[in-house]
């Protein structure tokens, strides 16, 4: 596969290699090149990949109580403006169907309340703009930042958007860990390349999670050249998400896995994945700034620098989980009651909720959901805050 002209350029200009995490970012976020900084990137069934948002309106039906429920807290608590905020909404739907819900189904909220987009990429920031276009709700876009300086009352949704920001790919070589490098090499045929190698040995600081999750003593299961992620990103965005938010809830939905499981022995590639046109491909290095690249968030690591950044956890389930509590069975239900020229929609819709729940893909997403700065009538942002609708038994009410 050829290098494209201006990742031949970078990495010229950087020596020949740069960390993984600079390629990351540089082919997902780049303002020209990236395949989200320049928009490229479609989302949706017939895009790129699919979120659970994209599949049809019915996910953001279910979330929207929750939300409510969060926002009401916030909105007893104070008489000021509250806020819905939306970290990386893609195309902008899952805000623009949440406005509609919230309009709908909770007028009094709604009009207190305005719809803010964090979007760092210009390209996805000009969708949202058109997306949004007719949302009931006011709208605007802001960066971490700049909403820092005027901190919000609100909730906070990060939907498959921690999944974006670079990773650092780290390699065991025998001896030491090293971090894996893009480096610009001659082909066979003597073309320019691209390949994944190690590099530099992971600094002192670095090994502090390694040895809590094991991986700091030689282990035979893992041999030389088994390799894995660590996500030095996260730390810093909630650490931004919580200058953004004075009070409220952030809600974190997302592949993950625990740190026992994400290192375990027989993972022995991480878990980073492109995507392209509906195409998985275990290789990163094909089509930059063309494909989607995630990596899966560890749980451990997330609770850990959310801690860390003043979040309180609230607890923590599987999407498909989640979604019963919120009364997702209910919904398929409801769904037997179109016939005739609804028909079609109602099987769309069945088979879209049935995706949301499918335990061996969107069902086993997580949903972590934290808080700041006292949001609930307990106020504080103690232990009195009350649990999480979608964390409560549906079978119990
Ligand atoms: C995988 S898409 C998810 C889109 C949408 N939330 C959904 O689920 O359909 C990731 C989104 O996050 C945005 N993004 C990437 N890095 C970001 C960051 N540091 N802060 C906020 N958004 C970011 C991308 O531009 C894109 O809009």
């Amino acid at each position: 596969m050829s290098v494209p002209g201006w990742l031949q350029q970078r990495l010229e200009a950087a020596g020949g290699a740069v960390p993984f995490t600079t390629y990351m970012d540089w082919v997902l976020h780049d303002p020209r090149h990236g395949a989200y900084g320049s928009g490229r990137l479609r989302i949706g069934p017939a895009g790129d990949f699919a979120t659970a948002p994209s599949l049809g309106p019915d996910f953001a039906a279910l979330l929207a109580p929750q939300l409510a429920d969060w926002l009401g807290e916030l909105a007893a608590a104070d008489p000021g403006p509250i806020a819905l905020v939306e970290a990386g909404p893609g195309e902008g739907s899952l805000a623009a169907d949440l406005a509609a819900a919230l309009a709908a189904g909770w007028p009094g909220l709604a009009q207190r309340c305005e719809l803010v987009l964090v979007e760092p990429n210009p390209g996805m920031a000009e969708r949202q703009r058109r997306c949004l276009a007719d949302s009931p709700l006011p709208c605007r876009w802001c960066s971490f930042a700049q909403l820092a300086a005027a901190p919000l009352r609100g909730v906070l949704l990060a939907h498959e958007v921690l999944d974006a920001l670079p990773v650092e790919r780290i390699s065991w070589d025998g001896a030491l860990w090293r971090r894996q490098q893009v480096a610009l090499r001659d082909g066979p045929d003597a073309q320019p390349s691209l390949r994944l190698e190690p590099g530099e040995p992971l600094e002192a600081a670095m090994p502090a999670p390694l040895e809590a999750w094991g991986l700091l003593a030689p282990d035979p299961r893992r041999p030389p050249g088994w390799s894995t992620e660590l996500h030095p990103a996260i730390g810093p965005w909630l650490q931004s998400a919580a200058a953004a938010l004075r009070a409220g809830t952030l809600l974190v939905i997302d592949y993950a896995l625990e740190a026992r499981r994400y290192y375990a022995p027989v993972r022995s590639d991480g878990t980073l994945v492109a995507y392209r046109s509906q195409r998985a491909s275990a290789d990163p290095l094909a089509d930059p700034g063309a494909c989607d690249l995630t990596a899966h968030l560890c749980i451990d690591t997330l609770q850990e620098a959310a801690a860390a950044a003043g979040w309180q956890a609230l607890g923590h389930c599987r999407q498909g989980q989640a979604l019963l509590a919120l009364g997702l069975a209910e919904r398929l239900h409801g769904l037997q009651r179109l016939q005739g020229s609804a028909l079609a929609e109602a099987l769309g819709r069945r088979e879209a909720l049935l995706r949301l729940v499918d335990p061996h893909a969107l069902g086993d997403f997580r949903w972590l959901a934290f808080a700041r700065g006292g949001s609930g009538p307990g106020d504080s942002g103690g232990p009195s805050l009350p649990l999480p609708r979608f964390l409560r038994d549906p079978s119990a009410s």
